[in-house]
């Protein structure tokens, strides 16, 4: 098949985890006869310097085309003035946005030989397969009003707002339930239900879907209580669908289950095919221009790719395959307790894709 992906390096370490990536995605193609296009465009603070805005046209029209996005991250100390009208993660919020992008998903799987990379307990860790579903283009993030002002007497107020329509928790929910009938059928949808009006439309709604879907179950958890439950009992989590920002946090945490969070991909779906794929990881300036950055979240984020825009399941397995294998063998980078450079653990898994199951 022919495929024209969007490449959106970003800043810090992106480069180079998103080099990595893209040359996994060429032995793939060359491997079972598919043409695969790139087109490289800016995003995020190397978007501001270079055109003043961190979401240029140019990368969103590039964007509107493409089969697929595959990003690095945003972001960095340059760019990091709390006054600033610009900044790089508005190039990540706003794509998000203007693609409808509206579910993330961020699969958590513990691999076998990285028990002792996470700070818990091993047994708390085994047998831990989950997929979080993060809301992505509303909640928190998104809501209006957003404000700061000064009053006449000095004092100074900010506005965030946690805004949801049913429309927008039922498209998000329903895709949760949808993933969960092909995984151990199980639904966790998380919200702050005794708190906040919104969290109560959130679980009236995830309710109503889960009445079309009678072989799924479906729980109801806190976010409070989840975040515990995260570290305790994680192998009892099967799909969790959640707010934007809740979901945003709870990924960062269960990060510490995989060991690193440069293990963890990430899909942002819409309605369309065209999807955007990114570790969860940030820009990581101290690591960047060092070699050193673990490229396994995004080389990962690409199999999701080949998977969910592609349509490619074979060639999304091989990689992952390919990647466990890697790992397996000791290939790790200094996240994992290793010495592996950027590059090698790069060529650790294109080394690998050949073995088919
Ligand atoms: C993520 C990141 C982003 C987010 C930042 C960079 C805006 O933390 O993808 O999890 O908050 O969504
Ligand atoms: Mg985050």
């Amino acid at each position: 098949m022919k495929a024209n992906i969007v490449l959106l390096p970003g800043d810090g370490i992106g480069p180079e985890i998103v080099a990595e990536a893209r040359a996994v995605l060429d032995a793939v193609a060359a491997e079972f006869g598919h043409a695969l296009s790139y087109e490289t465009h800016l995003i995020g603070g190397s978007a501001i310097d270079a055109h003043g805005t961190a979401l240029p046209e140019v990368t969103l029209e590039a964007c509107r085309r493409a089969d697929a996005i595959l990003l690095g991250a945003v972001g960095g100390p340059k760019w990091d003035d709390p006054a600033a009208k610009v900044r790089p993660e508005q190039g990540l919020l706003g794509l998000r946005k203007a693609m409808g992008l509206y579910a993330n998903l961020r699969p958590v799987k513990p691999h076998p030989r990285l028990l002792s990379a996470s700070p818990l307990r091993p047994e708390r860790l085994e047998g831990v397969d989950l997929l979080v579903v993060r809301e992505l283009t509303g909640g928190l993030y998104f809501g209006q009003p957003r404000l700061r002002e000064t009053r006449a007497d000095g004092t100074t107020r900010a506005v965030d707002t946690l805004e949801y329509t049913d429309a927008e928790i039922r498209r998000v929910v329903a895709l949760a339930f949808r993933l969960a009938s092909g995984r151990r059928k199980k639904v966790t949808s998380v919200d702050k239900a005794n708190v906040l009006e919104s969290s109560r439309l959130w679980r009236q709604v995830a309710s109503a879907v889960g009445k079309d879907h009678p072989a799924i179950a479906l729980e109801h958890q806190l976010v409070d209580s989840c975040a515990m439950r995260l570290l305790t009992h994680a192998r009892e989590f099967d799909v969790i669908v959640t707010e934007n920002l809740f979901g945003d946090i709870l990924t960062d945490e269960a990060a510490v289950l995989a060991g690193s969070l440069g293990m963890l991909p990430s899909a942002s779906l819409g309605d369309g095919k065209c999807g955007l794929y990114e570790p969860i990881h940030g820009s990581a300036p101290d690591l960047a221009g060092k070699g050193i950055a673990n490229p396994l979240g995004t080389i990962l984020s690409a199999a999701m790719l080949l998977r969910h825009s592609l349509e490619l399941p074979a060639e999304a397995a091989a990689i992952e395959r390919a990647a466990f294998r890697a790992v397996d063998e000791g290939v790790l980078s200094a996240d994992l307790g290793g010495r592996a450079s950027t590059r090698e653990m790069g060529e650790a898994v294109r080394a690998r894709l050949g073995s088919h199951a």
